[in-house]
């Protein structure tokens, strides 16, 4: 069911992409759970297989800027010049909304006439994609509203039976999900923060985005709230607030002379206090602890710059109360 991330294995996970079966396999953020985009047979199977709800799009992953023309339609005027600063971050860990090419099933983009895309920069996504000759349509390989899977282990304990091949590639490097960013709209507007920041894309962009408040009305179902969520109930803490009884899991962003005594486990997610490493191993922590039989995971709270707020918007929508 696992298979190492070989030249001959990646073209096996492409004949099955191309047969209309599912792949999943790695990016730099988190593991996608892959078919073909074009074939909303296809499509349809991996809405089921992560019991999401039908109105929730996918991306659509693809090779690069040149065929970008085949699944979406190319904005003019000030979105055109947008997007063409925004491609510099490809390929990597970026998304765009664009109007969709009515080719495209709906199913693909959950009903909408706009469509997400990215450029993945991990080298067994782009071998895929290469391989396989089309566009895939990948959500991450998780249960609809669980974590995100940062490891192939991550994605054959709850879709193993559901999913007709993994390819391992080992770890994610990013560890969190794309930044979504929407060029519907002028200037483009954030729809989820993630490891391109919001002054990266000020930068590039030389306008700031608008960027959605986490409490607006829903624009990317993925900003709905108890997203990204372990089993175990989770709370955010900071130190000094009192621990609770029970068995109780403690994430911390940096290291401590002292662990706090009250806790179960203790997990550093970054030693040396980097918050691109906490990003990294964040997930791998959280499926970690969901399995070790705690009463509640606390998590630190972690300043809210750069990738900070990545993180921040992530462990909002996880934590139960
Ligand atoms: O890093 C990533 O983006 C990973 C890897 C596999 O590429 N994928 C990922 O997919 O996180 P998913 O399905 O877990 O999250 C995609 C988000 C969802 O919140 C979805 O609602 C939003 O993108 N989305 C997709 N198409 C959209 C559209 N046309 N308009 C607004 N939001 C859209
Ligand atoms: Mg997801």
């Amino acid at each position: 069911m696992i298979y190492p991330a070989t030249e001959e294995n990646i073209g096996r996970a492409a004949a099955v992409i191309r047969e209309g079966g599912l792949v999943a396999f790695p990016t730099e953020t988190v593991y996608g759970l892959g078919a073909d985009a074009r074939n909303a047979v296809a499509v349809q199977r991996i809405f089921t297989a992560k019991g999401r709800p039908s109105f929730n799009p996918l991306i659509v992953h693809i090779a690069g800027t040149d065929a970008l023309s085949a699944v979406a339609e190319i904005p003019s005027g000030a979105s055109k010049a947008a997007l063409s600063s925004l491609a510099r971050f490809w390929p990597g860990p970026l998304t765009v909304i664009l109007p969709k090419r009515a080719e495209l099933p709906k199913v693909t983009t959950g009903g909408l006439s706009s469509v997400a895309v990215r450029v993945p920069g991990h080298q067994v996504a782009r071998a895929l994609i290469a391989a396989a000759g089309c566009p895939l349509a990948a959500p991450s390989a998780n249960p609809s509203g669980l974590l995100s899977p940062t490891k192939a282990e991550h994605v054959a304990e709850p879709l193993g039976s559901k999913v007709d091949l993994i390819l391992d590639g080992g770890p994610c490097q990013v560890g969190i999900e794309s930044t979504i960013v929407s060029l519907l709209e002028f200037p483009p507007r954030i729809l989820r923060h993630g490891k391109v920041t919001a002054e990266e894309l000020e930068a590039a962009l030389g306008i700031a985005p608008q960027v959605s408040a986490a409490e607006s009305p829903v624009l990317a179902p993925g900003m709905m709230r108890e997203h990204y969520a372990p089993r175990t109930p989770l709370s955010l803490w900071s130190e000094g607030e009192p621990i609770p009884s029970g068995r109780i899991g403690v994430i911390l962003f940096g290291a401590r002379e002292r662990s706090p005594e009250a806790a179960a486990q203790t997990v550093t997610l970054t030693p040396r206090g980097d918050l691109e490493e906490a990003a990294r191993e964040l997930f791998a922590a959280l499926h970690d602890l969901d399995k070790a039989g705690l009463d509640r995971i606390l998590i630190e709270r972690c300043p809210e710059s750069g990738i900070g707020r990545a993180i921040m918007d992530r462990l909002r929508r996880a934590a139960h109360d």
